[in-house]
């Protein structure tokens, strides 16, 4: 079954305990924070101070999408504040494999993503290192944006490559996704949904991530 992963980039960020708190009580699997330096993207969001306040309010899966420059400067604060999986951008790393193997060692959940952009090719060589590949299916830095269509084709060339190498890599999607959007990625072979405005929008949270499970 589909996963879900409210991003709190559209929450209440007065009241970010309450929130998360909402975000389990709906029925999602992981809470997905994003993280924005005003370098890699446009936008500046949280560190990990904020996410070391957010954890005793939750005990679902922290998932982590560091949208900055030189990630590995970085990974060691967001593990100790209580990420389970950190993401890291393949355009945003100096030295990506060692990123991805400090991740490890850190024994937190490995993530690679990728921008609209960037080929699935380009991320091929690390397929085999990690739990998570996240497809951007907007250009990350805000929430609300529509959903690029174009990027389907990418998820169903990572579903092939994952069933064809009997890896246990999640696909997630990440930008624009609704009840609409969701479903086509789940058609194309996403494993799990990152939304932000479509669920903290909803006028009932809950009922909405039990319909996007049904996809
Ligand atoms: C975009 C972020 C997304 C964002 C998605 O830069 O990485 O996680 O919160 O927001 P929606 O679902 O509103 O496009
Ligand atoms: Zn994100």
């Amino acid at each position: 079954m589909v996963k879900i992963a409210p991003s709190i980039l559209s929450a209440d960020f007065a009241i970010l305990g309450e929130e998360v708190r909402r975000v389990e009580r709906s029925g999602a699997d992981w809470v997905h924070v994003d993280v924005m330096d005003g370098q890699f993207v446009p936008n500046i969001t949280i560190g990990p101070g904020v996410l070391r306040s957010i954890r005793p309010h939750t005990k679902l899966p922290l998932d982590v999408h560091l949208m900055i420059v030189r990630p590995e400067s970085f990974v060691e604060a967001f593990a100790e504040a209580g990420a389970d999986l950190i993401t890291i951008h393949l355009e945003a790393s100096t030295d990506v494999a060692e990123t991805l193997l400090r991740i490890k060692g850190l024994g937190k959940g490995v993530g690679i993503s990728i921008n609209p952009a960037t080929p699935f090719e380009k991320v091929r060589p690390y397929m085999d290192q990690v739990d998570l590949l996240l497809i951007m299916t907007v250009n990350p830095g805000f929430g609300g944006q529509p959903f690029i269509h174009d990027c389907l084709k990418k998820i169903e060339q990572a579903r092939e490559h994952v069933d064809r190498h009997h890896l246990c890599a999640d696909i997630e999607v990440d930008g624009g996704i609704n009840s609409r959007t969701g479903k086509l990625a789940v058609q194309a072979g996403a494993s799990v949904l990152a939304a932000g405005n479509a669920l903290f929008g909803a006028p009932d949270m809950s009922k909405e991530i039990a319909s996007w499970k049904r996809f």
